[in-house]
């Protein structure tokens, strides 16, 4: 959708709008400095960690890892699409959205009609389900399962007959394009032209998003063949890694969702409604994600993580942990039910109904002693050495956690167990957190790996586009041809740049929107370089030269590595011979 608006349109506006108007029109900024602060909106906080820069054009908070431009902005705040947000921003500063996006967003195939394709193609998986020559074999599987008629059509459950080009000729008659339907995931096209249904012979569940739209499916074979479970593919509406499944009929069911527990599968989730517990949902064959607690957080206070009585439930239960703290605080809570060996949640409430299972969920393990008993029992606590190492696993969670009262709380109860004075432990904390654990795993909060030449130079251009003044169009030139990673986005930067000087961050990065390392140049966007402003320029060009020299050295060993498999071609010689030559007069400098 965003490609039918033209790149110049948006560069221009996000020239003539002013984030800080945009931010301050909906919550309280207060002047630091040269920026704004305020308390975030995207995530609960007591003291304000939300930073906009006029400079930059761009937000960003220290406590979630949440950032970006004023369409960016919008489109979380207050949930827009991005051509609503453009349409928002267009209209505020007095632009009209040039005619043929405002034509083309009417009558998009894209937006309106990947939902259209989708919620026809789960009507016909439904009808499927009532007509189908195996309909009654699929039913009679369905209620082997123990599902009901009336939990069926709650989730509208359907069935995806055997055969190759059901869907394809169903919606084809019903007017929709290949293309559509190869968008919308339930159609593949192969390269050499085959095309085909995705999913054949399975029982469909379609996957909603909150407002109850089809945006996806899973299906499962009726037998034990492999794969078990097929899910639609990425598609401009369904993204795995934030939807849930089973969250729409959960707040159906519910007018408050008192807690929500949180299960592995399609099937725990049916399971369990199907027995009155109707406030389960499920992740999407993907980890749990921090993104999956900021959403369930909005409608619920309390998640309880539910899995398998495996080890790769307790691995689930142990990533959910790390991916939800970040997002917990004296309201929003997690706890974990771990069930017994070889059963998960659809199976064990089959097997003893919901009185006891209830009363497990009564049972719930809380996270900090989740925490605590796993990481003690790896680390006993009875000797200095042992108190040592526990400390070392511990810490990195405690940093995770953004609510100070939460993380005092845990303090606490970590000083008690190693029968320390929370005061001493704090301190020695505080030292734990300096040296780097490899037990840290890179988050959203903190910029990942190290600050490499390349790194930086992108750092340096998002963060202060005037740099890129100090580099000759030809040099551009030069510099794109230069392999090593990253080289990319540092030639796409200077380039636009060269074009368009005036650009802010916030323009600049827009141009990333829809490329997969989007979050990663946000990250460089906000990365904390501490740089007088007057020695911006030539950290610059000395971090570019810096770079040639590493690209120069690559290119060599290549050569050399190269030359002992192969006989390197004339062209190849003399590239080589210049290259050593270059390194040695830089070196003899
Ligand atoms: P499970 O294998 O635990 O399945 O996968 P289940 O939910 O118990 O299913 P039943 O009871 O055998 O029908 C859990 C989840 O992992 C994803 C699905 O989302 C599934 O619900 N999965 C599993 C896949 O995506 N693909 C697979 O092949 C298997
Ligand atoms: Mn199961």
């Amino acid at each position: 959708m965003s490609n039918l608006i033209p790149r110049s349109f948006i560069d221009d506006l996000l020239l003539r709008t002013d984030i800080i108007d945009v931010i301050g029109d909906r919550i309280r900024l207060r002047k630091a400095g040269k920026n704004y602060t305020a308390l975030c909106p995207f995530h609960q906080e007591k003291t304000a960690s939300f930073n906009v820069s006029p400079d930059k054009q761009f937000y960003h908070c220290f406590g979630c890892g949440k950032s970006g431009n004023a369409i960016g902005f919008l489109i979380d705040y207050e949930q827009l699409t991005f051509v609503e947000a453009v349409e928002n921003l267009a209209q505020r500063v007095g632009l009209a959205l040039p005619a043929q996006s405002v034509r083309a967003q009417k009558q998009s195939p894209q937006d309106n009609s990947i939902y259209d394709v989708l919620t026809d193609v789960a009507s016909f998986y439904q009808s499927q389900l009532e007509n189908h020559p195996k309909a009654s074999l699929v039913k009679n599987y369905l209620k082997n399962r123990g599902i009901s008629a009336s939990v069926i059509s709650t989730f509208q459950l359907g069935f995806a007959p055997p055969g190759w080009e059901n869907v394809l000729q169903y919606a084809t008659n019903k007017g929709y394009s290949l293309k559509q339907l190869v968008e919308a995931g339930v159609i593949i096209e192969k390269e050499d032209g085959k095309r085909y249904d995705r999913f054949r012979d399975r029982v469909m569940f379609p996957i909603r998003d909150h407002r109850g739209r089809t945006i996806a499916f899973g299906g499962r074979v009726l037998d034990d063949s492999t794969p078990k479970y097929l899910n639609s593919p990425e598609t401009a509406v369904f993204h795995k890694s934030t939807e849930l499944y089973g969250l729409f009929e959960a707040r159906q069911a519910y007018s408050n969702l008192h807690s929500v527990i949180l299960v592995e599968g399609y099937m725990d989730v049916i399971g369990l409604y199907q027995h009155g517990i109707k406030c389960g949902v499920a992740t999407l064959g993907t980890a749990v994600s921090p993104t999956h607690f900021q959403r369930l957080f909005r409608y619920t206070d309390r998640v309880i993580c539910c899995f398998d009585g495996d080890n790769a439930g307790r691995q689930a239960a142990w990533r959910a942990l790390e991916a939800s703290l970040p997002c917990l605080n004296a309201t929003h809570s997690v706890s974990f039910l771990l069930l017994p060996e070889k059963e998960d949640p659809d199976s064990l409430i089959a097997k003893e109904g919901k009185e006891a299972f209830v009363n497990r969920l009564q049972r719930t393990v809380s996270l900090s002693d989740f925490l605590l008993t796993q990481l003690s029992s790896q680390h006993p606590v009875n000797s200095i050495d042992g108190r040592a190492r526990f400390l070392q696993a511990v810490n990195p969670f405690l940093t995770k956690l953004n609510d100070a009262v939460l993380r005092t709380m845990l303090v606490e109860k970590i000083a008690e167990l190693c029968r320390m004075n929370s005061a001493d432990l704090e301190q020695l904390l505080t030292t734990l957190g300096k040296a780097p654990t490899h037990q840290s795993y890179s988050t959203m909060i903190k910029p990942a790996g190290r600050l490499t030449p390349m790194r930086l130079a992108i750092s340096l251009l998002l963060q202060y586009p005037h740099c890129a003044k100090s580099v000759s169009a030809e040099e551009v030139n030069i510099i794109t041809q230069w392999e090593m990673p990253g080289i990319a986005v540092l030639s796409k930067l200077l380039t636009l740049l060269h074009q368009n000087p005036q650009l802010t961050t916030a323009a600049l990065l827009e141009h990333w929107r829809e490329e997969n390392n989007i979050a990663y140049l946000h990250q460089l966007a906000s990365w904390p370089l501490t740089l007088p402003t007057d020695g911006v320029a030539e950290e610059f060009t000395g971090t570019l030269h810096r770079i040639k020299q590493l690209a120069f050295e690559k290119q060599i060993d290549f050569l050399l590595e190269k030359a002992k498999q192969h006989a390197l071609s004339s062209e190849e010689r003399s590239q080589l011979q210049m290259l050593l030559k270059q390194q040695a007069q830089e070196q003899a400098v």
